[in-house]
């Protein structure tokens, strides 16, 4: 009979604690999901997928070309242009695509004023698009707008 009173002086005991016993971190003294509003980003952080702001065309006129010209980057600018940008350019860049004849013309990508602007630029043209061109800037990555940059040179380089 008396053997159980330990046991249930114990129990009586545990129950009337004023910290609950267990200790998994759920129970533990500490900010729950939800419960505080989110911190806020700290000074001059930058996001990890953040961008130049460049607005417009003429913002990345001064952009550096960050790709190096070199084969490979010209051979991939030469695939995007083939399948972007000759439809309206034409194969060699001349301005006389199929498209341009039905179109505003495009532009001949080896004449002087091309030739002239910087290649932060023709980046810009490719990102933002013209007055009758149409914007790459969510159809092509970064990469791939530098390579076609490259790859324009490469045709301006060819056709002296
Ligand atoms: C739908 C037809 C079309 C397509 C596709 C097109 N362009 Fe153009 N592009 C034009 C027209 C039209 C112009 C004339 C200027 C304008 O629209 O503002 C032009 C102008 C340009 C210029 C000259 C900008 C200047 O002011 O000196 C460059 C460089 C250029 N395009 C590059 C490209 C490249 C690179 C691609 C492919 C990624 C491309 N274009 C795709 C129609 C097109």
């Amino acid at each position: 009979m008396t053997e159980w009173l330990p046991a249930a002086a114990l129990l009586v005991l545990c129950a009337s604690c004023r910290n609950d016993w267990r200790t998994d971190m759920w129970f533990e003294a500490a900010v729950q999901p939800q419960e505080a509003p989110a911190r806020a980003e700290p000074e001059h952080s930058v996001r990890l997928d953040a961008r130049p702001p460049i607005a417009d065309r003429d913002d990345a006129t001064d952009l550096p070309n960050p790709v190096a010209a070199g084969g490979e980057s010209v051979r991939h600018g030469a695939l995007i242009f083939q399948a972007r940008c000759a439809c309206c350019h034409g194969d060699g860049g001349r301005g006389d695509g199929p498209v341009s004849k039905l179109f505003p013309q495009a532009t001949d990508l080896a004449s002087e004023p091309v030739r002239r602007r910087s290649d932060g630029y023709l980046f810009g043209t490719v990102t933002f698009g013209g007055r009758a061109m149409p914007e790459y800037a969510d159809g092509l990555t970064r990469r791939d707008r530098w390579d076609v940059v490259n790859f324009v040179r490469s045709l301006q380089a060819g056709s002296r």
